[in-house]
């Protein structure tokens, strides 16, 4: 699963592109499942409002951020938002995205994907 806020569509687009399953992050909402979560970045280098709350709340299923910025912004706050989310909740930073990104950021999401949720064999 893959939690994901996006404010001026970027994210949206980049999830649609992947055919993983996704949620858009809403107010109020509690997932019962791991997942990666997918942000943009806000401010300078700072994590959305609403993707703080949502952490607040779902922290602990969290295995990984994925994050997209503006490289524009600088390299100091370029994707802050997924290096201040790995390092309070202590996950992996997957993939730092320039705006859209490109195919090798989608097969890198993919396969860290495939990693992280692959089932175990049934013996
Ligand atoms: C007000 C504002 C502040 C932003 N601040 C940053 C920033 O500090 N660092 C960064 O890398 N990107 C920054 N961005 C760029 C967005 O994080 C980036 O465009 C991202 O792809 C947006 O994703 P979305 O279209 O899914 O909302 C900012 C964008 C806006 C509108």
């Amino acid at each position: 699963m893959i939690a994901f806020a996006s404010r001026t569509g970027n994210i949206r687009y980049i999830v649609s592109r992947l055919q993983l399953p996704a949620v858009e992050i809403e107010e109020g909402r509690t997932l019962s499942e791991p997942y990666l979560l997918f942000t943009y970045t806000d401010g300078l280098g700072e994590v959305p409002q609403q993707v703080k709350r949502f952490m607040e709340r779902n922290g602990r299923y969290c295995r990984g951020v994925i994050v997209s910025g503006n490289s524009n912004f600088g390299h100091q706050v370029f994707g802050g938002a997924g290096d201040a989310i790995a390092r309070q909740w202590q996950v992996p930073l997957v993939r730092k995205i320039d705006m859209r990104g490109f195919a090798d950021d989608y097969e890198a999401i993919q396969h860290y994907y495939e990693q992280c949720f692959r089932k175990e064999p049934v013996r």
